[in-house]
């Protein structure tokens, strides 16, 4: 069996650019989850209470906040281990692709939020292209533990 390559902890340096514009974007978790369901909408209906229902129409709701708030917690804890505790951050990861993954969400739905929510920062972050490789790099080693998960299991 293939093992997740083991995560690549941060550096100080690279760990603050990634808070600096994480800060930016995230007192906007419910834009951040609106983003995600205006460009693949088909993932809506994943959510029981939001089936059928019109975007705009949920966006204020307390359930998609509540989704908003969960994704924003998760990265914040991921983050705030980033240069200190590897072994933490894949725990967390994980979990919570584990859990997604008894739910019935697909691995690809995954790879529509990644490429949603960078889009997002791109647009939203008016912070340094350093920052900006910095989080796609340490994206794509996230999602290759979620699709680790979905493939081949936790190792
Ligand atoms: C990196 C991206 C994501 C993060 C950090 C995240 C985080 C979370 C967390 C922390 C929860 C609540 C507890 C749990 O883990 O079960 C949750 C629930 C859930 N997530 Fe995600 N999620 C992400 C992406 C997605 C995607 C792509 C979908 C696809 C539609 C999705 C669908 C759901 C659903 C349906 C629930 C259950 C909601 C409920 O029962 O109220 N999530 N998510």
């Amino acid at each position: 069996m293939v093992k997740t390559p083991p995560f690549k902890e941060l550096t100080e340096e690279q760990a603050k650019l990634v808070q600096t514009d994480w800060d930016y974007i995230k007192t906007q978790a419910n834009e951040i989850l609106y983003n995600f369901f205006e460009k693949f909408p088909g993932n809506q209906k994943q959510f029981k209470a939001f089936i059928g229902k019109d975007l705009d129409d949920i966006k204020d709701t307390p359930e998609f906040a509540d989704h908003a708030e969960k994704i924003a917690t998760l990265f914040g804890q991921v983050i705030e281990n980033l240069a200190k505790d590897s072994t933490k951050i894949k725990e967390l990861i994980n979990d919570m692709g584990l859990r997604h993954k008894d739910r019935g969400i697909s691995k690809f739905a995954f790879l529509e939020f990644r490429e949603a929510f960078m889009d997002f920062l791109r647009f939203n972050v008016g912070g340094s292209l350093d920052g900006m490789q910095v989080c796609q790099s340490l994206y794509l080693q996230l999602q290759s533990m979620i699709k680790n998960v979905f493939y081949l299991g936790l190792d």
